[in-house]
Protein backbone atom coordinates (compact mmCIF):
# COMPACT_ATOMS: atom_id res chain seq x y z
CA UNK A 1 0.00 0.00 0.00
CA UNK A 2 1.57 3.53 -0.64
CA UNK A 3 -0.08 6.84 1.07
CA UNK A 4 0.58 9.07 2.73
CA UNK A 5 0.68 8.98 6.42
CA UNK A 6 1.59 11.43 9.37
CA UNK A 7 4.41 10.94 11.69
CA UNK A 8 4.04 12.79 14.90
CA UNK A 9 8.10 14.05 15.51
CA UNK A 10 9.21 15.91 18.35
CA UNK A 11 5.05 16.15 19.32
CA UNK A 12 4.75 18.05 15.64
CA UNK A 13 2.58 16.13 13.22
CA UNK A 14 4.25 15.93 9.87
CA UNK A 15 3.18 14.09 6.52
CA UNK A 16 5.38 11.42 5.42
CA UNK A 17 5.28 10.56 1.69
CA UNK A 18 5.36 6.81 1.30
CA UNK A 19 4.66 6.34 -2.48
CA UNK A 20 8.05 9.29 -2.58
CA UNK A 21 9.44 5.89 -1.48
CA UNK A 22 7.79 3.49 -2.55
CA UNK A 23 7.45 1.85 0.83
CA UNK A 24 4.69 -0.44 2.57
CA UNK A 25 2.65 2.73 4.28
CA UNK A 26 0.99 -0.24 6.78
CA UNK A 27 4.07 -1.35 8.50
CA UNK A 28 5.62 1.03 11.23
CA UNK A 29 9.31 -0.13 10.71
CA UNK A 30 9.44 0.53 6.60
CA UNK A 31 9.49 4.08 7.45
CA UNK A 32 12.59 3.89 10.46
CA UNK A 33 15.41 3.67 7.53
CA UNK A 34 13.77 6.73 6.18
CA UNK A 35 14.32 8.34 9.62
CA UNK A 36 17.63 7.30 9.75
CA UNK A 37 18.65 8.42 6.67
CA UNK A 38 17.53 12.11 7.86
CA UNK A 39 20.09 12.34 10.20
CA UNK A 40 22.53 11.95 7.18
CA UNK A 41 24.90 9.61 8.75
CA UNK A 42 26.85 7.22 7.36
CA UNK A 43 26.72 3.77 9.12
CA UNK A 44 29.63 1.03 8.04
CA UNK A 45 28.82 -1.45 11.12
CA UNK A 46 25.29 -2.10 12.09
CA UNK A 47 23.91 -4.34 15.06
CA UNK A 48 19.99 -5.39 15.38
CA UNK A 49 19.43 -6.90 18.34
CA UNK A 50 16.93 -9.71 18.78
CA UNK A 51 16.59 -9.25 14.93
CA UNK A 52 14.26 -12.21 14.17
CA UNK A 53 15.17 -13.50 10.66
CA UNK A 54 16.78 -10.08 9.91
CA UNK A 55 14.18 -8.95 8.34
CA UNK A 56 14.87 -5.09 9.49
CA UNK A 57 18.47 -5.17 8.78
CA UNK A 58 17.42 -6.29 4.78
CA UNK A 59 15.55 -3.18 4.36
CA UNK A 60 18.17 -1.12 5.90
CA UNK A 61 21.01 -2.85 3.77
CA UNK A 62 18.55 -1.75 1.12
CA UNK A 63 18.72 1.91 2.05
CA UNK A 64 22.46 2.06 3.45
CA UNK A 65 25.81 0.96 2.30
CA UNK A 66 26.43 -0.93 5.31
CA UNK A 67 29.99 -2.82 5.30
CA UNK A 68 29.24 -5.49 8.60
CA UNK A 69 25.45 -6.17 9.83
CA UNK A 70 25.56 -8.35 12.96
CA UNK A 71 22.09 -9.79 13.94
CA UNK A 72 21.67 -11.61 17.09
CA UNK A 73 18.33 -12.92 18.71
CA UNK A 74 18.61 -15.97 21.50
CA UNK A 75 16.22 -18.03 19.20
CA UNK A 76 18.04 -20.75 18.27
CA UNK A 77 15.73 -21.15 14.92
CA UNK A 78 15.60 -17.54 14.25
CA UNK A 79 19.11 -17.41 13.76
CA UNK A 80 19.15 -20.92 12.20
CA UNK A 81 16.50 -19.72 9.29
CA UNK A 82 18.25 -16.15 8.95
CA UNK A 83 21.60 -17.65 8.80
CA UNK A 84 20.13 -19.30 5.45
CA UNK A 85 18.48 -16.02 4.04
CA UNK A 86 20.90 -13.66 4.86
CA UNK A 87 24.62 -15.41 4.70
CA UNK A 88 26.48 -12.17 4.31
CA UNK A 89 25.29 -11.23 7.66
CA UNK A 90 27.23 -11.96 10.88
CA UNK A 91 24.53 -13.92 12.75
CA UNK A 92 25.06 -14.07 17.20
CA UNK A 93 22.86 -16.28 18.50
CA UNK A 94 22.54 -14.71 22.12
CA UNK A 95 21.07 -13.47 24.91
CA UNK A 96 21.80 -9.98 24.88
CA UNK A 97 21.36 -9.29 28.61
CA UNK A 98 24.80 -11.64 29.39
CA UNK A 99 26.40 -11.37 26.00
CA UNK A 100 29.61 -9.08 26.18
CA UNK A 101 31.65 -8.60 23.15
CA UNK A 102 34.54 -5.92 22.21
CA UNK A 103 33.55 -4.95 18.80
CA UNK A 104 31.85 -1.30 18.99
CA UNK A 105 29.02 -0.48 16.29
CA UNK A 106 28.16 2.97 14.77
CA UNK A 107 24.24 2.00 14.86
CA UNK A 108 22.52 -0.19 17.14
CA UNK A 109 18.59 -1.27 16.83
CA UNK A 110 16.40 -2.49 18.97
CA UNK A 111 12.94 -2.98 17.22
CA UNK A 112 9.42 -5.13 18.77
CA UNK A 113 11.88 -6.50 21.77
CA UNK A 114 12.88 -3.38 24.06
CA UNK A 115 9.22 -4.31 25.87
CA UNK A 116 11.25 -6.78 26.95
CA UNK A 117 14.77 -5.36 27.50
CA UNK A 118 14.18 -2.38 29.01
CA UNK A 119 16.65 -2.08 31.87
CA UNK A 120 19.69 -0.51 33.09
CA UNK A 121 21.89 -3.21 32.55
CA UNK A 122 20.93 -3.39 28.30
CA UNK A 123 20.97 0.26 28.36
CA UNK A 124 24.40 0.66 30.01
CA UNK A 125 25.28 -2.09 27.28
CA UNK A 126 24.01 -0.25 24.36
CA UNK A 127 26.11 2.92 25.54
CA UNK A 128 29.69 0.59 25.88
CA UNK A 129 28.86 -1.20 22.24
CA UNK A 130 28.16 2.86 20.21
CA UNK A 131 30.70 4.45 18.67
CA UNK A 132 31.39 7.91 19.49
CA UNK A 133 28.93 9.61 17.02
CA UNK A 134 26.95 6.49 16.68
CA UNK A 135 23.05 6.54 17.09
CA UNK A 136 20.71 3.57 19.16
CA UNK A 137 17.60 3.56 17.24
CA UNK A 138 14.65 1.95 19.37
CA UNK A 139 11.18 1.24 18.37
CA UNK A 140 8.10 -0.38 20.51
CA UNK A 141 4.37 -0.49 20.45
CA UNK A 142 3.27 2.04 22.99
CA UNK A 143 1.04 -0.55 24.45
CA UNK A 144 3.58 -2.80 26.28
CA UNK A 145 4.89 0.14 28.05
CA UNK A 146 1.34 1.55 28.57
CA UNK A 147 0.22 -1.37 30.27
CA UNK A 148 3.41 -1.08 32.88
CA UNK A 149 2.72 2.64 33.40
CA UNK A 150 6.20 3.10 31.79
CA UNK A 151 6.04 6.20 29.90
CA UNK A 152 7.89 7.82 26.55
CA UNK A 153 9.47 10.35 29.44
CA UNK A 154 10.68 7.77 31.61
CA UNK A 155 12.18 5.37 28.60
CA UNK A 156 13.82 8.97 27.80
CA UNK A 157 15.50 9.78 31.36
CA UNK A 158 16.59 6.23 31.31
CA UNK A 159 18.91 6.90 28.45
CA UNK A 160 19.86 9.96 29.64
CA UNK A 161 20.77 9.00 32.92
CA UNK A 162 23.40 6.71 31.49
CA UNK A 163 24.67 9.51 29.11
CA UNK A 164 22.59 9.56 25.77
CA UNK A 165 21.36 12.54 24.17
CA UNK A 166 17.64 12.09 22.73
CA UNK A 167 18.19 12.98 18.79
CA UNK A 168 14.48 12.53 17.85
CA UNK A 169 11.30 11.11 19.06
CA UNK A 170 8.37 9.90 16.31
CA UNK A 171 5.32 8.08 16.20
CA UNK A 172 4.03 6.15 13.43
CA UNK A 173 0.54 4.73 13.41
CA UNK A 174 0.78 0.75 12.52
CA UNK A 175 -2.24 -0.33 10.96
CA UNK A 176 -4.57 -3.77 10.82
CA UNK A 177 -3.14 -5.18 7.55
CA UNK A 178 0.31 -4.88 8.51
CA UNK A 179 1.77 -8.70 8.90
CA UNK A 180 0.16 -8.90 12.28
CA UNK A 181 2.62 -12.35 12.90
CA UNK A 182 5.50 -9.97 13.00
CA UNK A 183 4.64 -7.18 15.55
CA UNK A 184 3.02 -7.72 18.69
CA UNK A 185 1.05 -4.74 18.91
CA UNK A 186 -1.32 -4.47 15.83
CA UNK A 187 -3.33 -1.19 15.01
CA UNK A 188 -1.81 0.60 17.20
CA UNK A 189 1.15 3.25 17.82
CA UNK A 190 4.72 2.80 17.79
CA UNK A 191 7.37 5.45 19.41
CA UNK A 192 10.49 5.19 17.68
CA UNK A 193 13.38 7.00 19.42
CA UNK A 194 16.85 7.71 17.96
CA UNK A 195 18.90 8.28 21.05
CA UNK A 196 23.14 9.91 20.21
CA UNK A 197 26.21 9.32 22.56
C1 LIG B 1 8.66 -9.45 18.34
S1 LIG B 1 10.20 -10.05 17.75
C2 LIG B 1 10.78 -8.64 16.82
C3 LIG B 1 11.65 -9.01 15.67
C4 LIG B 1 12.20 -7.86 14.82
N1 LIG B 1 13.13 -7.04 15.57
C5 LIG B 1 11.11 -7.03 14.21
O1 LIG B 1 10.89 -5.91 14.65
O2 LIG B 1 10.47 -7.46 13.27
C6 LIG B 1 11.25 -10.02 19.21
C7 LIG B 1 12.57 -10.75 19.01
O3 LIG B 1 13.44 -10.48 20.12
C8 LIG B 1 14.12 -11.69 20.46
N2 LIG B 1 14.60 -11.58 21.86
C9 LIG B 1 13.83 -11.57 22.99
N3 LIG B 1 14.61 -11.48 24.08
C10 LIG B 1 15.90 -11.43 23.64
C11 LIG B 1 17.16 -11.35 24.30
N4 LIG B 1 17.24 -11.31 25.64
N5 LIG B 1 18.30 -11.30 23.55
C12 LIG B 1 18.21 -11.35 22.19
N6 LIG B 1 17.05 -11.44 21.51
C13 LIG B 1 15.90 -11.48 22.22
C14 LIG B 1 13.07 -12.76 20.22
O4 LIG B 1 13.62 -14.04 20.08
C15 LIG B 1 12.39 -12.26 18.94
O5 LIG B 1 12.98 -12.76 17.78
Amino acid sequence: MNDSIFLEENHRKRQFDCSEHNIDSSLSYTILPFLLKETRKVFTSFLDIGSQEGQFAKKLNDTFNIKRTTCMDINETTVSNGEKKYPHFNWVLGDVTNWNTDETFDLISILNAFYALYSINVIKKLHSMLDKDGLVLISTGDLNFSKRNISDKDIVDSFEREGFTLKSINKIYEKSDAESSVHLCVNSWYTSFIFKK
